[in-house]
């Protein structure tokens, strides 16, 4: 958890990476990636597949969750997958919403509430602060071009 560029996805990435290289089945996906599939998973081979894959997943990431607003019928898919896996399933997520914003990006306290029961359950929360990255290495780019 943590604002733009303080190193979420990075650290998500390298954990995901570690789980595959100790054998477990893990796969890195932003949310807007999860949510097209679980739209397209009847209409196209290629969702339908990769909805396989994450259901039998060790390890799921979803990168940047509720970055976005979410209409209420892509919110109650969302729902029910992670309802679905999460006794079984390990997840990574990342967000730059305290968990009070997520009933205003889901518009829908009720439905909030029971996907952050879900995620929250037995969680380890790291929160990362500080300056961005991003612009320290752009700041580091311009200092070697003067
Ligand atoms: N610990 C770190 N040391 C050096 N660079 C980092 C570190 N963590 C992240 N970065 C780099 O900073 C940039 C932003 O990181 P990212 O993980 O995308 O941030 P976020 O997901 O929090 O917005 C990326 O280019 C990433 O490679
Ligand atoms: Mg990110």
């Amino acid at each position: 958890m943590g604002p733009s560029g303080v190193g979420k996805s990075f650290l998500a990435a390298g954990l995901c990476a570690d789980a595959i290289h100790k054998g477990y089945k893990a796969y890195f996906r932003t949310m807007e990636e999860i949510i097209s599939v679980l739209k397209m998973r009847d209409f196209t081979r290629t969702a339908s597949a990769d909805y396989k894959r994450l259901t039998k997943a060790n390890l799921i990431v979803i990168d940047d969750i509720m970055l976005f607003p979410v209409q209420k019928e892509q919110a109650v898919n969302l729902f029910n997958f992670i309802n679905q896996l999460y006794e079984n399933t390990s997840f990574v997520i990342t967000t730059n919403k305290m968990p009070a914003d997520w009933a205003k990006m889901l518009d829908d306290e009720v439905l909030a509430t029971a996907l952050l029961g879900r995620l929250l359950f037995r969680c380890e929360i790291i929160n990362l602060s500080g300056k961005s990255y991003r612009m320290k290495n752009r700041k580091a780019f311009f200092e070697q071009e003067n």
